[in-house]
């Protein structure tokens, strides 16, 4: 194909979802016949496969890319790239390309187009490039014609091919991500990730098995499966509980854990099934969000603080030994004082083992950032603080 064989550096940021992303497409590069460099260094193209759940995520992308200004290919991809799409080009005038993650199967072709200078005939457009003038403006560039530089960017894809799952690339040798479901359609009122991810699509049980199966042959024998919602899982009449079961009965399979689970779809038989499944990590992460009743229905989560209360007791009396995480937010929209406190009692009656605390990030295109925001950033970072260090306390006592 090449002459010389390009080499990439991909940096992953963001949810697992992103890591197993970040293999898939170092899978298709090195199927393509592309290198792929462990540093920035020796890399022809830098890919940064990004996060838009916080705008403090986005920030820091944004001044990585911008300190490497313009010395070398930047590609950006991953949930920054479908929340920007061509506009990521006005931001930063170093990104050549830019690939949403419905449509990552096509990296490697579009950095095939970038390194052939080719002019683009009409057909190809479709393919939506543009080609800027790359003024020079140092005594180098001066009297020599300017440069045509290409920029390419797809974000249309509402659909992944199957066949990006069965690249066979594996960071770790004992270890596999398997995305059992893409997208998200809870559109919890504060959450970018339905609009950058798509709507809820579930993979097929008999194909999420073929790929597990592969990962064992390979020698893998600890697997986690992804989706921002796994058990939402169905298809036909496999439900998630059923898929827990199917996997945990293949040869060769050591153990398997899942990630992330929605409250207002666990149950006491998803709970059963942590229980009675040998090779199933007993531990549950099981985001919480808010302990207020008021704001938790802003946030369109469907469950009530006592529904959360009841549920992990549950899951405890079931699954005894469990180890119970949680996500929470503070500073959400209109969230009183008052509010915060039951979070706090809540996070306190909890008992997390471990718990992430976030603070309220206004994300464009969601529902919550047309909530006027009524504390001050004082506030939400006193309110941060507090239950950081009411987690600590409580993890530290746990563990
Ligand atoms: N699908 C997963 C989580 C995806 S994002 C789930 O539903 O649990 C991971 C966590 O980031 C969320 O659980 C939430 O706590 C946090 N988060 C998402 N959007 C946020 C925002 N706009 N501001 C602050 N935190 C946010
Ligand atoms: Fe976002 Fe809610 Fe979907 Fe999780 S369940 S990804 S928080 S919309
Ligand atoms: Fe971030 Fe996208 Fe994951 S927004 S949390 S990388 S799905």
């Amino acid at each position: 194909m090449f002459s010389v064989k390009k080499t990439i550096f991909l940096r992953t940021f963001g949810c697992q979802m992103n890591v197993r992303d970040s293999e898939i497409v170092c899978g298709l590069l090195t199927n393509a016949g592309f290198n792929i460099a462990d540093n920035d260094k020796d890399a022809d193209v830098i890919i940064f496969n990004t996060c838009s759940v916080r705008k403090h995520a986005e920030d820091r992308i944004w001044s990585l890319i911008g300190s490497y200004k313009g010395k070398k290919i930047i590609g950006l991809i991953g949930c920054m790239a479908q929340n920007y799409k061509e506009k990521a080009f006005e931001r930063d005038p170093g990104i050549r390309f830019v690939v949403g993650p419905q449509d990552i199967e096509k990296i490697p072709s579009i950095i095939e187009r970038l390194f052939k200078n080719q002019i683009v005939s009409p057909p190809e457009l479709a393919l939506r490039e543009i080609e800027v003038e790359k003024m020079g403006s140092g005594p180098k560039a001066r009297g020599q014609s300017p440069l045509l530089e290409r920029k390419i960017w797809e974000t249309d894809s509402n659909i992944r091919p199957e066949e990006i799952y069965h690249t066979g690339f594996y960071h770790n040798k004992n270890h596999a991500y398997v995305v059992i479901s893409e997208g998200c359609s809870n559109f919890c009122s504060y959450c970018v990730v339905p609009y950058v991810r798509g709507p809820l699509r579930h993979r097929k049980k008999e194909k999420i098995i073929e790929e597990i199966r592969a990962a064992l042959d390979k020698g893998i024998n600890k697997i986690t499966l992804l989706g921002q919602n796994v058990n939402a899982y169905q298809d036909g009449d496999v439900n998630f509980p059923k898929l827990l079961e199917l996997i945990n009965g293949l040869d060769g399979l050591k153990g398997f854990d899942f990630f992330t689970s929605h409250p207002k779809d666990a149950s006491a038989d998803l709970f059963k099934s942590i229980r009675d499944l040998d090779k199933l990590s007993k531990a549950l992460h099981l985001p919480l969000q808010s302990g207020s009743d008021r704001i938790l229905k802003l946030m369109k989560r469907g469950y009530t603080g006592k529904d959360y209360l009841d549920l992990i007791d549950s899951y405890r009396k079931i699954v005894t030994g469990g180890s119970l995480s949680s996500d929470v937010i503070v500073g959400f929209p209109s969230e009183t004082e008052s509010e915060f406190k039951d979070t706090y009692e809540m996070v306190k009656k909890a008992r997390f083992n471990a718990a992430y605390i976030f603070k309220y990030s206004p994300r464009p295109k969601t529902e919550a950032a047309g909530i006027p925001e009524t504390i001050t950033r004082e506030e939400k970072e006193g309110r941060h603080k507090k239950l950081l260090e009411l987690q600590r306390k409580i993890s530290n006592e746990k563990n």
